[in-house]
């Protein structure tokens, strides 16, 4: 009984893996077939807007599979092909959380997909990153996750934004009153559903891109546009996603102080939630294009580096994925 049991559970298993894909009666039900069983499993390499897909480009270092270059799904084109030897199926998000999960939802349900990498640009709130920089955020918090409070409400000991606090010239009341920030639920198979506030990239994942720490950054865009510092990749950060496009110092200098997080942008913890959700690892890789209330004017025209050098580390990692695929 308990045999027949764990074999029909078995059988069941394969047979749920093999059909994570469109319906059969989908239009593009073969073709996705095709793709699923002549190449893969793929790296889903995902990203937001067209200016960070312009490094890409520009770095032929995409190859477009010949008979199978894209197909549309939900209004993204997933493109299919390589990097350097390696199966890849990238695709753009558009902007913000919900166009975000939407899009790595449907990479994930559609094609096999062994894990999730993310690069793009964002605002940063650590005022010792400069533009050009890369960070790898070990995990992301939805920072715009809020709780609103009546003016007067009692004080708690949850993490707290005082509106009062940043009133000008001087600080007092504020109708208005506070945030306070909460968690997130996170549901995936097996467990029960969690809050959690910070959504951590895949350990394993991050673990293996500790190793570009030393990948060549670009620092300069022409013959006399350059960074006055060589960039640098930089490793254990907390980074946070809201949507909101978000250019306040006083903000950015309490997202940092009470949360020590140094990067903010509008889809990364989206990317990573929903990898977690489908048990798929995710690693992100987000370049500084601004730092919040800092070198804004000085460094404006070189703030193109920052997509040209999370996608350099971006692609880095995919080499690297490829040839330890023995371990996957
Ligand atoms: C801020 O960035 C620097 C790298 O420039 C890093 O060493 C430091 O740990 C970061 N701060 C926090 C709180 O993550
Ligand atoms: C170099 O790049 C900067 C910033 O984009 C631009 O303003 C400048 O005209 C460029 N210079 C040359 C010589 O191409």
């Amino acid at each position: 009984m308990g045999v027949r049991y764990e074999l029909t559970v078995v059988i069941l298993m394969v047979l749920v893996h093999q059909s994570v894909q469109l319906r059969s009666t989908h239009p593009l039900h073969e073709v996705v077939d095709r793709i699923n069983n002549h190449g893969g499993p793929y790296i889903g390499l995902v990203l937001a807007f067209p200016a960070e897909q312009v490094p890409l480009l520009n770095s032929g270092l995409f190859v477009p599979n010949s008979r199978n270059p894209f197909i549309q799904l939900s209004g993204r084109k997933f493109n299919i092909g390589k990097i350097k030897g390696v199966d890849v199926i990238y695709v753009l998000t558009g902007e913000q959380t919900v166009n975000a999960a939407i899009t790595v939802q449907s990479l994930l349900q559609t094609f096999n997909i062994k894990g999730i990498v993310h690069y793009g640009i964002a605002g940063c709130t650590n005022t010792s990153m400069s533009v050009g920089d890369v960070g790898v955020p070990h995990s992301f918090a939805f920072t715009s996750s809020w709780k609103w409070l009546d003016f007067g409400s009692e004080e708690t000991s949850e993490k707290e934004l005082k509106f009062g606090a940043y009133n000008h010239p001087q600080t007092g009341e504020n109708l208005l009153e506070r945030i306070q920030f909460s968690p997130v639920q996170l549901f995936t198979n097996g467990k029960a559903m969690e809050e959690i506030f910070w959504f951590p990239v895949d350990a394993h994942w991050y673990n293996l891109a500790t190793q570009l720490q030393r990948v060549k950054l670009q620092q300069c865009l022409n013959e006399t546009a350059c960074l006055p510092k060589e960039p640098k990749v930089v490793f254990g950060l907390r980074g946070s996603t809201a949507n909101v496009f978000m250019s306040n110092l006083a903000f950015a200098k309490f997202l940092y102080e009470e949360f020590s997080i140094s990067t903010a942008d509008e889809e990364s913890a989206a990317v990573v939630h929903a990898s977690l959700s489908n048990g798929v690892p995710c690693v992100v890789f987000r370049g500084v294009s601004d730092v919040a209330g800092g070198e804004k004017l000085a460094l404006a025209g070189l703030s193109s580096l920052a997509a040209i050098n999370s996608f350099k580390v971006a692609a880095k990692f995919v080499e690297l994925i490829g040839r330890k695929k023995a371990t996957f």
